[in-house]
Formats: structure tokens, C-alpha cells, sequence
């Protein structure tokens, strides 16, 4: 591979890693010599996915916390300070939905759980900006890092019934400009801080909305796939060649950005 594209070596921590899309990624970026931080919440499944990719003659490191909570996060950094002095990316990766902070087709706006919604804005927003908020001084130490959000399809044009996951993940979107300008601002041209938005990819959070328990389209599965110009949901595996770019040298002027990964259906108007 070309050294433009090379992640060899860097240290890459992934918060939600051992999550369908974040394990995904902990996996290939180990395949491609990245040393990988796997945090999740569960020391269990953290240190499966660990033993996973040292099997596979990866380099992981199990790190475990919960993304809205700013002291436990400050003793991963300081274990991490530790171990590898300074940080090369940070993947935000954990994030999700709730029930209660969808308005189903037979319910009214009145009808959202207030608690449940505020849980949805704390993991997606506020588990996006206190990990970067504690793990920015690792990258301050060379002034150099990509910070790398997940963002979603329902944040620029809202999708119905999905309220509070919107919401928060359009705050994301408008975190990740606000950060990448602030950067530039304060610390030089070193510290880049982009998003990827997914589009749809078949996994626990959305199965049950887009698929029938036979495996047929639901009427809103088949109205995504036809507002999808490929015509075809995503694989976990769609999102390697964005994030290991972002991850690398090769995108080095590219900050404040939002990757769309959708098979065209951000930009299809349904004409
Ligand atoms: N699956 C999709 O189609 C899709 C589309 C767009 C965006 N996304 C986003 O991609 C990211 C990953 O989604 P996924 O589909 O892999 O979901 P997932 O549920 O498989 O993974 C999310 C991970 O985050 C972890 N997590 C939840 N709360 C946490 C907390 N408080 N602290 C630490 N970890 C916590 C979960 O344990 C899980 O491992 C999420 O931000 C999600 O919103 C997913």
C-alpha cells in the first residue's frame, strides 16, 4: 500500500467497538497494522474481540468505559497516556436508538418518552463529545490526531418517526464543523475532525423496521431500497475504504466534513 494510505503503527481507539459497525472496523484496522483501542462497556466482550484480532496476528488493547461518563473516560486516557504516550485517532462509534424516542405509526407526537429521549441525546451527542473532549489532550501532544464521528441519514433530512436519534445526530453533524474550525483555530492545522454518515446497513438497531421476520422488505425497508439508487442496503464492510482514509495521511486537508456512505440516497430526490 502507498505510504500516502499507510495507518501502520497508529493508534486508533474505537469507542462502541464492540458493536456491528465498531467491530467491523476494530478488525480491519488491526488487518491493516493500526494498533487498536477497543472500549466498550462490557469487559467481556471487550476482551473477546481483543483475543480475536491478537489471533489473528492483530494488535489490540481492551480499554473499558462507559461514553458519558467523563471519570472513567479519564482513567482510560490516563492508561492510555501510559502505554502509548499520545493518541492517533479517535473512531466515536458508540452510539443508538430507543424505543421510546421513536414515534411509532400508531402514536402522536405527544406520545415520546421524555426520559428516553434524553438518554438517546446523552449516548449520541454527549458520547461523542466528552470522549473527544478528554481524549483531545493525547493528540495535542504531537498536534496531530483525526477525530472521526458517526453520523446518520436522518440528520440532515429528518426521516419520519425517528425523533430524539435524529436530533441527536444532527448535533453531531454541527459538533464536527464546529470542532474542525475550532482546531484549525486554536491548535494549527494538525487535529482534523470529520464524520461519516451511513446509510442503511441491516443490523439491531433498524432489522426489525426494515425486514419482516421472513426476511421480506417492510413497507419502509422498501421504500428506502427504492430511494436508493444502488437499490441495496450496506455491509459493515462498506464503511473500511472511508474510514481508513480518514484514519490516514491521505486526507490530511479534508476537515469539518460529513461522508455520506448510502448507495446514493442522499443525493437521490426520488425523481
Ligand atoms: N446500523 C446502522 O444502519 C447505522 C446507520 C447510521 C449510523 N449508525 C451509527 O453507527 C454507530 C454504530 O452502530 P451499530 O449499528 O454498530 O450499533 P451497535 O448497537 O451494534 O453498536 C453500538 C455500540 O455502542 C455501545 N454503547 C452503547 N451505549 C454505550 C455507552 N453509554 N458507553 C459505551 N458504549 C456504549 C453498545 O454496547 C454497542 O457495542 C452508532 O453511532 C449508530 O448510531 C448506524
Amino acid at each position: 500500500m502507498s505510504e500516502l494510505f499507510s495507518i501502520e503503527g497508529k493508534i486508533i481507539l474505537i469507542s462502541g467497538a464492540t458493536g456491528v459497525l465498531g467491530s467491523s472496523m476494530a478488525k480491519y484496522l488491526a488487518q491493516n497494522g493500526a494498533r487498536v483501542l477497543v472500549l466498550g462497556r462490557n469487559k467481556a466482550k471487550v476482551d473477546g474481540l481483543v483475543s480475536e484480532i491478537v489471533g489473528n496476528n492483530g494488535k489490540a488493547f481492551p480499554l473499558q468505559a462507559d461514553v458519558t461518563d467523563e471519570n472513567q473516560l479519564k482513567e482510560v486516557s490516563k492508561s492510555v497516556d501510559r502505554a502509548f504516550g499520545k493518541l492517533d485517532v479517535l473512531i466515536n462509534a458508540a452510539g443508538g436508538n430507543l424505543p421510546g424516542a421513536v414515534i411509532g405509526p400508531d402514536q402522536e407526537f405527544t406520545d415520546a418518552k421524555i426520559e428516553e429521549l434524553r438518554k438517546v441525546m446523552e449516548l449520541n451527542y454527549m458520547g461523542t463529545f466528552i470522549p473527544t473532549m478528554v481524549f483531545l489532550p493525547l493528540m495535542l501532544k504531537d498536534n496531530k490526531g483525526s477525530i472521526l464521528n458517526i453520523s446518520s441519514m436522518t440528520a440532515q433530512r429528518p426521516l419520519t418517526r425517528v425523533l430524539g436519534y435524529g436530533s441527536a445526530k444532527a448535533a453531531i453533524d454541527n459538533l464536527t464543523q464546529w470542532l474542525a474550525v475550532e482546531f484549525c483555530q486554536k491548535y494549527g492545522n494538525g487535529i482534523r475532525v470529520n464524520a461519516i454518515a451511513p446509510g442503511f446497513f441491516l443490523t439491531k438497531q433498524n432489522r426489525s423496521l426494515l425486514t419482516e421476520q421472513d426476511g421480506n422488505l417492510t413497507d419502509r425497508g422498501a421504500k428506502i431500497i427504492a430511494q436508493t439508487p444502488m437499490k441495496e442496503f450496506g455491509q459493515p464492510e462498506d464503511l473500511h475504504g472511508v474510514i481508513h482514509w480518514l484514519c490516514s495521511d491521505a486526507s490530511r486537508f479534508v476537515t469539518g466534513t460529513i461522508v455520506p456512505v448510502d448507495g446514493g440516497f442522499n443525493a437521490f430526490s426520488g425523481v
